[in-house]
């Protein structure tokens, strides 16, 4: 069933209206603090806050949608405590003749400073720029989110009664590893009749990117990640190298020691048990990514215009992205990183990296951690934890070196890609992009994806339905939402529901 013709036309006639709603959503400030909302930064926190239970709640309550605010109690970060931001959580018609679907998308961005390199006056205000509107957000994950609420005002203004019943789940904490999401969804699952998940059978999360710039796409499985540190302490205090050099354990040769055990220049982790757990790729699965729009150009464009590859095979590339596991070293907290030269030893530093994962299931796990589960954050916990363990060993230093195992997600596939709900979203694409979708899967971890799956049930349908292009520079500098992708995005959440209904 098509999207009805002024539902569309409504988009097109409030494109001002719309661009006006992401603005207000990306430059969201407190009147008290003037801050923003990324939830991995304490000092921000309650700018997170605020654009739950202020602007979010504030809209879809003004759109006309029973909206609760799910308060998920403290966490304790680095010995402080910080209260989780809400859940805004949603629900629009409890029609028993219509289907129901979950939509899920999170308000909370990754931090950004003018200074990273952003070339706009200021990351959290919206700069329209020709066809372009960035802004930390715009992609990642407000403009999806936005889209949603277009899609409400659309259907409040014209009137327009919505074709299915809709749930949304929108949380504060995604960027942060959703503390406190999968315990609530879990609660809710088992309130049966009583719970505000009751009846769903779709789920759609609005929070990835198509694969180039050119082709819409639909997610059938994203990767797990699991997150570490390495601590190494020596010293009581930063020590003169000129002083002190060779006369003392330095924490970070030690560091560069191990950081180096993990990973090789070609990307093939070293962790012992990584690999190896990987299931091998079918001739049918191959052919899958064989057939995605990708080539090593579009690699180029997405990294800035490097070639810096490292294969020469778009498939090879595609699977190292969607299908193994890869490893990378983010940075050395506490570690001289300024200008000048600082002739100083290091008393204490973090190494931090992290593991996308693939779902793996051969027998040889069992042997590896006496665990015959599939490929779990636990596993690659035990792995990485004992390797370094030994390898820091083998160093014999007298330094002090503990592994850290910060958080993670875990990794899913969808069970069925060609179900009522992929085709309701691959019909609504070719309606709007006059284009069949690119089936893909992502490099990239949404926990609450797996969680949707075990909780509401195998009958479930989940699926990934992105708004933004492959260039949108998500975590990046001057992040980016064309203005094309918004309003057809739009269309599709909309023209996606009426195609749900007819399915
Ligand atoms: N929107 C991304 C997830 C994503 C990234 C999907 C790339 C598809 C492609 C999400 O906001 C995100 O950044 N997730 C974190 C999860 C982590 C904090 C557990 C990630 O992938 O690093
Ligand atoms: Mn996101
Ligand atoms: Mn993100």
């Amino acid at each position: 069933m098509p999207a009805p013709p002024e539902f569309l036309k409504y988009i097109d006639d409030n494109q001002g209206a719309f661009i006006k709603r992401l603005t207000d959503a990306v430059s969201h400030k407190r009147q008290v603090s003037a801050l923003y909302s990324v939830s991995g930064d304490p000092t921000l926190r309650k700018d997170v806050i605020d654009m739950g239970e202020t602007w979010l709640h504030g809209q879809l309550t003004a759109l006309g949608v029973e909206t609760k605010l799910v308060w998920l109690g403290n966490e304790d970060v680095d010995g402080q405590t910080l209260q989780l931001p809400p859940l805004v959580i949603g629900r629009v018609g409890s029609d028993p003749k219509k289907k129901t679907v979950l939509v899920y998308g999170h308000y909370d961005v990754m931090p950004a400073k003018k200074s990273d390199g952003w070339t706009t006056e200021d990351p959290f205000e919206l700069t329209v720029r020709d066809e372009r509107m960035i802004g930390r957000g715009a992609t990642d994950d407000k403009g999806p989110v936005v889209g949603w609420l277009n899609v409400l005002e659309a259907h409040q203004a014209l009137p327009l009664t919505l074709p299915v019943n809709v749930r949304f789940c929108f949380e504060g904490m995604e960027e942060s590893g959703s503390t406190g999401l999968d315990k609530f969804i879990e609660e809710e699952a088992n309130k049966g009749k009583e719970g505000w998940f009751d009846g769903v059978s779709y789920v759609c999360i609005t929070d990835n990117y198509w694969l180039n710039t050119r082709k819409p796409a639909l997610t059938f499985g994203i990767r797990g990640t699991a997150y570490f540190s390495i601590n190494i302490s020596g010293p009581a205090t930063d020590l003169h190298s000129g002083l002190f050099g060779r006369m003392v354990h330095e924490p970070m040769t030690d560091m560069v020691k191990l950081l180096s055990k993990l990973v090789e220049t070609n990307g093939i982790i070293t962790v012992p048990g990584v690999e190896e757990t990987v299931n091998p790729v079918a001739p049918e699965e191959r052919e899958e990514y064989e057939k995605m729009d990708y080539t090593v150009q579009d690699l180029r464009d997405a990294v800035g215009g490097k070639a810096i590859e490292l294969s020469e095979d778009h498939t090879q590339l595609v699977m190292n992205r969607m299908r193994f596991p890869s490893l990378s070293i983010h940075g050395i907290k506490g570690a001289f990183d300024g200008d000048g030269s600082k002739t100083v030893i290091p008393a204490a530093i973090k190494g931090r990296f992290s593991l996308r994962l693939q779902r793996a299931d051969r027998p040889i796990l069992a042997k590896l951690c006496s665990l015959v589960e599939p490929q779990t954050t636990d596993i690659i916990k035990t792995l990485v934890t004992n390797f370094l363990n030994e390898e820091f060993k083998k160093l014999n230093s007298k330094n002090t070196m503990e592994v850290e195992y910060v958080g993670g997600a875990l990794p899913w596939v969808a069970t069925n890609k060609h179900d009522l709900n992929f085709k309701a979203a691959h019909r609504a694409t070719e309606a709007v992009y006059r284009q069949a979708p690119d089936y893909t899967r992502e490099g990239g971890s949404i926990g609450v994806a797996l969680t949707f799956q075990e909780e509401l049930g195998e009958d479930t349908s989940v699926m990934l339905l992105p708004m933004g292009r492959s260039d949108d520079g998500a975590h990046s500098t001057d992040e980016k939402l064309d203005k094309d992708n918004f309003f057809k995005g739009t269309k599709l959440f909309g023209t996606y529901l009426y195609e749900l209904a007819a399915a």
